[in-house]
């Protein structure tokens, strides 16, 4: 039993390896409203094309799972794609002929962020990438540039404006008894 089991084991990391998906870039950073185009490459034949091409991206993060791009055999599902990407998302079908999915994404938000999987099913096999994308909040002039404090530094802040109003106070009552002194000695 255990011996088939391995062969079996064996036999389908081989079969898988005779089709893979790759990435170009394992990670991309962009900002906000900029595009990106994000790359698969994939074992394509080396005599003739695929009869059966099936490729499915999907966007990932820690709570959801959307859909981005589908494509059977020559035709798109854009109704299949989720509305966060809803006309955002271009592919570039001439290029799947060399093994190659572009993705072009467009006007990208900071929920963007996260990770981009793509599965390809051929008669040749089954295999998926995945990149990452990281959209950064775009850093604007206009923005005011808000420090962060800590609280320590708040709280000796209070307590500095205490101090300031306490000698405040003190400096006034004895100008004031001063005064009066002076006032009543005149007298
Ligand atoms: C995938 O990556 C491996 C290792 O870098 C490379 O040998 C192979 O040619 C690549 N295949 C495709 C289809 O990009
Ligand atoms: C995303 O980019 C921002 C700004 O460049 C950086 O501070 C942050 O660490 C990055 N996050 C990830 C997960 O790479
Ligand atoms: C992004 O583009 C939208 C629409 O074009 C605009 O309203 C928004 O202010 C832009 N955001 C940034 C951070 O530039």
């Amino acid at each position: 039993m255990k011996m088939i089991s391995l062969l079996l084991l064996i036999l389908s990391s081989c079969l898988c390896a005779t089709f893979v998906v790759n990435v170009t870039q394992s990670s991309y950073e962009a900002e906000e409203n900029h595009s990106i185009t994000l790359e698969w490459t994939f074992t394509t034949r080396t005599q003739g094309s695929y009869r059966k091409l099936f490729i499915y991206c999907e966007f990932r993060t820690s709570v959801k799972t959307r859909i981005i791009y589908v494509h059977r055999d020559g035709v798109e599902f854009p109704e299949s794609q989720d509305d966060q990407f809803s006309g955002r998302v271009q592919s570039d079908k001439d290029v799947l002929r060399e093994g190659r999915i572009r993705l072009h994404v467009s006007r990208l938000r900071t929920e963007d962020s996260g990770l981009y999987l793509c599965d390809v099913e051929t008669e040749d096999g089954f295999n998926s990438g995945r990149c990452r994308l990281n959209v950064s909040a775009r850093r604007s002039h206009s923005e005011p540039k808000i420090k962060p404090e800590t609280t320590n530094e708040t709280s000796l802040r209070k307590l500095g404006h205490v101090v300031a109003f306490v000698v405040v106070i003190a400096v006034l009552s004895s100008c004031f008894l001063f005064c009066k002194k002076v006032k009543t000695g005149e007298h």
